[in-house]
């Protein structure tokens, strides 16, 4: 199956690759720096800057590739921050053009939420502050500047961003930051013959797949095993390729997803990230034995041409080795965090109502327009999103702002993969995903926030709209922004 596949060749069918044979797993995973910061006035203060450099992807790939990263040639430190929490973060922009750092996940006002509307020119600096609060998860920040969000995305700005919380904290979870609690940012890449970045734009659906899966920029990583359980902190930090991870030999422990912990572990064999989700999963090992975290059959749904689309592709993203001897982890187990009853949603209290049709690159009707507001929610309200993809393709659907969660998908509960909070959601084609969400805390009668595809290519070429959260009887209304040019 895998030669027939490889036999046909990435160039008869786009997308339709294997590497699970292909590459040999002797590199030892990076793992991101945890981000130094310094707590001044009380404000735990980061500083990130965006800049141009150049990264060995060898064995893989021949030569130095040029590549983006945040203080460094690529991806980014992983900040970490706890509830409670006053940050800010000192970004500064060395690269040649305008840049953006959104928070994605994350809960905080506006005009800090790191959107189009925040670009930093060349040369210039950003200082976002805000408090953090909300439940402890992966998190993670990457540019989102208006129609670029996907090349500065793959040309390597991305990095996580991990908030704890009392239940994270209290947790019988694997935690040592490197060591048994492994961030893995997965992404895939496409490199020319002088082993340069491509990002294919060929119009061709969905955007680029590669056929070089990465983990932390890292080509055929092992990461060392020391204990009896280890926490994969899953990021997919790809523009446009949807995964099933699992491992070929023995289940995992789902224990959280974009926005924080599921009620209890869940026992998986695989789970589905789309681009921009998240999910904690906890593995075991025996001594002196290794597994790879893999991606087989993506099952897209309903879509046509799957095999384009990736749906058929299969690599191993990561190599697992235990030592001979493993020190003892728990079971995994937490309490629920002492916010949980106010972070809770409830369908009871949605007062309002809205719908989200998707189609190619439209989103009911329209393209995104900076200059354009589409919907204006009140602070303190309880919503309920029906969105959905009215066409047969991948979509990844995302909302700024707020942790939300999937009431229903074509009116039956969803999966228990989905069951805790949720930023972004895969939409299988002609199906009708039920959002409740409440926006808090934050207004701004000026500064939208986005909702969008995070399947790049289709936000930078127009699938995203634009929100308001104001006060209650604000005049506010959808339409032109305010005072916009
Ligand atoms: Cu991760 Cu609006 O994006
Ligand atoms: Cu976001
Ligand atoms: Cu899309």
């Amino acid at each position: 199956m895998a030669a027939v596949l490889l036999a046909a060749g990435c160039g008869a069918i786009p997308g339709s690759v294997t590497s699970v044979d292909d590459v040999a797993f002797d590199q030892r995973l990076a793992i991101p720096p945890l981000a130094e910061s310094e707590v001044v006035d009380g404000v735990r203060t980061f500083s990130l800057t965006a800049q141009e450099g150049t990264t060995s992807f060898a064995p893989a790939i021949d030569g130095e590739t040029e590549t983006w990263g945040f203080d460094g040639a690529h991806l980014g430190p992983t900040l970490r921050a706890e509830r409670g929490e006053r940050v800010a973060v000192d970004v500064a922009n060395d690269l040649g053009e305008a840049t953006s750092v959104h928070w994605h996940g994350m809960h905080l006002p506006a005009a800090m939420d790191g959107g189009p509307h925040q670009e930093i020119e060349p040369g210039g600096t950003w200082h976002p502050t805000w408090e953090i609060d909300q439940a402890g998860a992966t998190l993670w920040y990457h540019p989102h500047p208006h129609g670029e969000t996907e090349e500065h995305v793959y040309r390597g700005l991305a990095g996580m961003f991990i908030l704890d919380d009392d239940a994270t904290r209290a947790a019988d979870l694997p935690s040592e930051y490197g060591v048994d609690d492994v961030p893995v940012i997965v992404q895939d890449k496409v490199f020319d013959d002088e082993g340069q970045l491509e990002l294919t734009d060929d119009g061709g659906e969905p955007g680029t797949l590669g056929s070089v899966v990465m983990a932390n920029g890292t080509v055929g990583a092992y990461q060392e095993v020391t204990t009896e359980r280890v926490r994969l902190r899953l990021l997919n930090g790809s523009t446009a390729r949807s995964y099933t991870f699992g491992f070929p030999d023995r289940p995992f422990d789902l224990v959280a997803t974009d926005g924080g912990l599921l009620e209890a572990p869940l026992e998986l064999d695989h789970v589905r990230l789309a681009p921009g989700e998240r999910a904690e999963v906890v593995v075991e090992m025996e001594p002196g034995e290794t597994t790879r975290l893999a991606s087989t059959d993506t099952d897209l749904g309903s879509v046509a041409a799957p095999f384009a689309m990736g749906g058929n592709d299969a690599f191993d993203v990561l190599e697992l080795r235990a030592a001979g001897e493993l020190a003892p982890s728990p079971e995994p187990a937490w309490e629920p965090s002492r916010h949980a009853e106010a972070d809770a949603l409830d369908p009871a209290a949605a007062t309002v109502t809205r719908t989200f049709e998707l189609d190619e690159r439209r989103i009911n009707g329209e393209r995104m327009d900076m200059g354009r507001i589409d919907e204006v929610a009140t602070v303190g309200d309880t919503e309920v999103w029906e969105v959905r993809s009215t066409v047969p393709m991948p979509h990844s659907f995302h909302v700024h702002d707020v942790q939300f969660r999937v009431l229903s998908i074509d009116g039956d509960a969803p999966p228990p993969e989905l069951a805790a909070l949720k930023d972004t959601v895969y939409l299988e084609p002609r199906r009708t995903y039920r959002l409740l969400l409440r926006f808090e805390d934050y207004t701004d009668e000026a500064v939208p926030y986005m909702y969008h595809c995070h399947m790049l290519r289709h936000e930078d070429e127009g699938m995203m709209g634009q929100f308001l959260v104001v006060a209650p009887g604000s005049e506010a209304r959808p339409g032109p922004v305010r005072g916009s040019h």
